[in-house]
């Protein structure tokens, strides 16, 4: 009886310690797998949000800045215009000009920075008054001062090139804005308002002086549609975007 007693103490030790051994291992491994999986865990979303901040770029903050601006193609995209406010032919008064409309659809649909090019004098409020002044500075072949630069212009390699017709020409300040730089290996797309006369003769004046550049076929829209029928108009610009294979 006395064997008996000590065989089965014996046999109840030996359970508990090889219980208690299983115990430890199975925890042991399970720790394990959880350092793993955390370790996993934090760095898929190290990796996630690296992404996400690269993925969003913040619009206005990229103002003239082209390393910060990249378009869906890798270009670096700059809507410069010039457009006047005041009174316009067929709008009466207006805050924002014709041209300026078009500009931020382009530069919005592009993700592309702007540039308004201004005169350092303004034009007359008055229609009428600013055509005869535009007149006098177009035939004495005018390059009126600007109020500003285009930082980092060699950083771009599309510009979108806006104005109004006047006088069946450009402005006489975007020429001197497109003698303010090196144009060399750019490509130019021009874009144009107007009251019924269309592009006139502008881009093959543009081909002419930016020799260095590649000058595409330019858009052309009514002032008044780009003012008082903003949905065309931007039905119209966008149907043009698309159809420029440089950008998609
Ligand atoms: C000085 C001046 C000259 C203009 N000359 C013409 C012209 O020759 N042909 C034309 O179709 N429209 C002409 N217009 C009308 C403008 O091209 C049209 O209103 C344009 O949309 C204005 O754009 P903006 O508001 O961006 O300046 C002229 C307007 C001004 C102020």
């Amino acid at each position: 009886m006395k064997r008996i007693i000590v065989l089965f103490i014996s046999l109840t030790m030996m359970l508990c310690l090889s219980a208690c051994s299983d115990s430890a291992a199975s925890s042991e491994t399970s720790s394990v797998q959880t350092e793993s999986i955390d370790l996993q865990t934090a760095s898929e979303e190290e990796t996630l949000s690296a992404n996400e901040t690269d993925a969003i770029v913040p619009d206005n903050e990229n103002i003239n800045d082209p390393d910060e601006t990249i378009s869906e193609n890798g270009s670096k995209i700059l809507v410069a215009f010039f457009s006047r406010a005041d009174e316009n032919y067929g709008v009466g008064f207006i805050e924002k000009g014709n041209t300026h409309i078009i500009a931020d659809m382009i530069a919005e649909e592009m993700n592309a920075d702007t540039f308004e090019i201004v005169r350092v004098t303004p034009y007359p409020e008055a229609y009428n008054d600013c055509t005869d002044e535009a007149q006098e500075e177009k035939t004495a072949n005018a390059r009126p001062e600007l109020t500003a630069s285009v930082e980092n212009f060699d950083g771009y390699d599309i510009i979108f090139l806006g104005y109004p017709n006047w006088w069946g020409d450009m402005p006489m300040p975007v020429y001197t804005f497109i003698e303010s730089y090196d144009f060399s290996g750019k490509t130019v797309i021009p874009f144009c308002t107007h009251a019924g006369s269309g592009l006139s003769r502008t881009v093959q004046t543009l081909q002419d002086k930016l020799e260095n550049a590649e000058v595409l076929d330019g858009f052309e829209i009514a002032g008044t549609t780009a003012q008082n029928n903003q949905n065309e108009a931007k039905e119209a610009v966008l149907s043009w975007l698309e159809k420029l294979d440089i950008v998609k």
